[in-house]
């Protein structure tokens, strides 16, 4: 029997070390302990505990959502090599079969890396007559259940995976840990993915009725071309945008959006019915953070979504510094939040941070 001691990380390529440092400081939070191994620029990174059974807690017991780096994680075992090609199912279902049964999904990914696009194909093929042997066996159920476990197939190259499962209600629903949006051709920036990707993130697609609703106010703070403007515009919100920058002259057409060049960093609402404060300035982290700090304290905004650039090497300790110096600043003047902040597919050298404010 395989001893399921490893939790699998994946991430953006090149940000392996952040995600290992990660891990290893929330495991050690639960007294957790164990070691990151990193390769750098490989998209995943593998977290070896040095207890039988901490990884299936840790799987269970760390929050994903408060994970910054990790795009998926899920438990595994030891890398199954060799795989033969005339019957690779077999060495899976007997890892399997030890320890789940009755799994509501299979994915079969591969890192997002260029070796792993290579995978995709072969992985896609695969998934079919794998899925129908998890079933036959009864490890998979026949119709997908998204409230069971997630069996997770991860392939270094055709043979030679990880094989583990991930908890529904703790992974990331999509495949690969990415979700697939499409560019929208009449937008400004392709940046504009950035902040679509944030709500599918940050808010669940139950509460977007009420919290990306028609006739919002938003403010977004470094707003130029105008790709994030874009989104909040699409959702029938009211925008006041703010850069020295060019806006899109079709966004700026639509009526829903007022230009002030002005310093983001000077601008105070003039009406206290802002809902949204969106900021893609590119200045230092903490500069940004003690932004969007003044903008709750002083109650300018309900909810806010914001980029952290990260262009200095440790970017692990930035992230965790600027996010308890907005929990501090924030705890002192007695404001209630809920804070989430995650590297998102379609951040690059940056994170990108959500503040809900809560009342009651
Ligand atoms: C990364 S771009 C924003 C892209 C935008 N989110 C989009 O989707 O099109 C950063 C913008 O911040 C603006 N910016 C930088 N510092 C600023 C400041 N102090 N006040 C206002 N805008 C600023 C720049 O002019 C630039 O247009």
């Amino acid at each position: 029997m395989q001893k399921l001691n490893k939790i699998i990380l994946y991430c953006r390529s090149g940000f392996e070390k952040e995600c290992a440092a990660e891990i290893t400081d929330k495991a050690s939070q639960q007294e957790i302990y164990g070691f990151a191994k990193v390769n750098e620029k490989c998209g995943y990174v593998i977290f070896q505990c040095y207890q039988d059974n901490d990884a299936q807690t840790l799987v269970k017991n760390l929050s994903f959502r408060k994970l910054v780096f990790a795009r998926q994680m899920f438990v595994a075992g030891n890398l199954l090599t060799d795989l033969p090609t005339n019957d690779r199912i077999t060495p899976i279902i007997d890892v399997l079969s030890d320890c789940i049964d009755k799994a509501g999904d299979l994915r079969v990914e591969v890192a997002d890396t260029n070796e792993g696009k290579e995978l995709a194909s072969f992985c896609r093929k695969f998934t079919v007559p794998l899925r129908q042997a998890l079933r036959n066996k009864r490890i998979l159920l026949k119709i997908a259940n998204p409230s069971r476990p997630v069996i997770h197939l991860f392939f270094i190259n055709n043979n030679c995976c990880y094989v583990g499962y991930s908890f529904s209600q703790n992974n990331s629903p999509f495949y690969m840990g990415i979700p697939r949006l499409k560019f929208p051709a009449d937008a400004p920036s392709r940046s504009t993915l950035k902040l679509e990707e944030a709500f599918h993130i940050f808010i669940p697609y139950e509460e977007w009725d009420e919290r990306l609703k028609g006739g919002l106010n938003a403010v977004d703070l470094g707003a130029c071309p105008g790709g994030w403007t874009y989104q909040l515009v699409k959702r029938n919100m009211m925008v006041y945008a703010i850069d020295n920058g060019a806006m899109n002259e079709k966004l700026m057409s639509t009526g829903q959006v007022k230009h002030y060049r002005e310093d983001g960093f000077k601008f105070t609402p003039k009406k206290h019915n802002i809902y949204w404060l969106v900021c893609d300035m590119v200045e230092k982290p903490t500069k940004i953070t003690g932004l969007i700090a003044k903008w709750l304290t002083n109650g300018w905004c309900r909810e806010t979504i914001f980029n952290l650039k990260l262009p200095m090497k440790k970017r692990y300790e930035e992230v965790k510094q600027n996010l308890q110096l907005l929990i501090d600043e924030l705890h002192n003047k007695q404001i209630n939040v809920q804070i989430q902040a995650k590297q998102l597919y379609h951040d690059r050298e940056e994170v990108t941070i959500h503040v809900q404010r809560i009342w009651g």
